[in-house]
């Protein structure tokens, strides 16, 4: 079925399911034919998905999932996208249930994606649970190995490096690890339990690399909200410009329902309401106020 285009975001209804497997304990890959989208969407934006028709008391509400990769043809011309999602509830226990083949109804890009590099200097992304998601496509896209998106944009000048730096909490947990070395960019993990990598959280790994004296030109992080938290209060601690992106709960992902707003510090310092899936999810963690519950 063909994409409506409603303004830069394109509706795919009926998107077919090119492949959805299990890539780590409770974590699916899902591929879905959506050229129109996969052409125009940047790292960091996300898309709804909605799989139909799973009975009467399925909510229908979609599910927001970042973009994980763009797949191309011979030619280089997008074909479809891929998102990598956790099973944590109904939605997303109907979508791993999708073969290839089934549709799906994905709307998107949405979210303004992640600003220009800082580069040249090195970058570091920090990441807790699913939060390695979005970090895939932007690694690339710093490191100059891919472009995104169908319009001019600036991205800044290539990164010298790019680390993940990855916290889950046991190895088996861990998706798409050698995807992201494949990618150039290095990999770095903790766990709760210490089944892989440093034991204790991905902050300690963080901490460890700042106060060597290490300086990234950027920061990036996604994750849980205490998580995020700590990172901006480490990259504030140690002077190094910091991005999140929130993970906020979305019902429409297009500004319409107000179910994903968090309180952004304007420039006199006061918080005020904004909401995740429009105006961020990426936003400054230094405006983010991480004193209030609502992310
Ligand atoms: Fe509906 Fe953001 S998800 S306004």
């Amino acid at each position: 079925m063909s994409e409506l285009c409603t303004s830069r975001a394109v509706t795919a209804p009926a998107a077919t399911v090119l492949e959805n497997r299990e890539v780590a304990r409770g974590t699916f890959l899902l591929r879905v034919a959506a050229p129109e989208i996969a052409r125009r969407i940047l790292p960091g934006q996300f898309v709804m998905v909605r799989g139909p028709g799973e009975g009467a008391d399925d909510p229908l509400l979609g599910r927001p999932f970042a973009l994980y990769e763009v797949n191309r043809d011979a030619s280089g011309e997008p074909t479809s996208l891929d998102v990598v999602y956790l099973v944590i509830g109904r939605g997303t226990a109907a979508l791993s249930r999708r073969r290839p083949g089934d549709r799906v109804d994905v709307w998107g890009p949405l979210g303004n994606g992640f600003g220009p590099s800082s580069g040249p200097g090195p970058a570091v992304f920090v990441a807790g649970g699913i939060g390695q998601t979005p970090f895939l496509a932007l690694g690339r896209e710093w490191l100059g190995r891919a472009t995104y998106g169908d319009q001019p944009r600036e991205v800044g000048p290539p990164v010298s490096s790019a680390t993940l730096l990855y916290g889950v909490r046991s190895a088996d947990f861990l998706a798409g690890v050698e995807d992201f070395e494949r990618a150039g960019i290095g990999v770095e993990i903790a766990t709760d339990d210490g089944s892989a990598g440093r034991p204790g959280f991905v902050t300690g790994l963080l901490e460890e690399r700042l106060r060597s004296g290490e300086r990234p030109a950027k920061l990036v992080a996604c994750g849980p909200p205490p998580m995020l938290a700590a990172v901006a209060r480490l990259a504030g601690a140690h002077g190094v410009p910091c991005d999140v992106s929130l993970e906020n709960h979305m019902a429409c992902g297009f500004g319409a329902c107000f179910s994903c707003v968090t309180p952004i510090l304007q420039d006199d310092g006061r918080p005020d309401l904004r909401r995740v899936c429009v105006e961020g999810p990426v936003f400054p963690a230094d405006r983010v106020d991480w004193s209030r519950p609502s992310h």
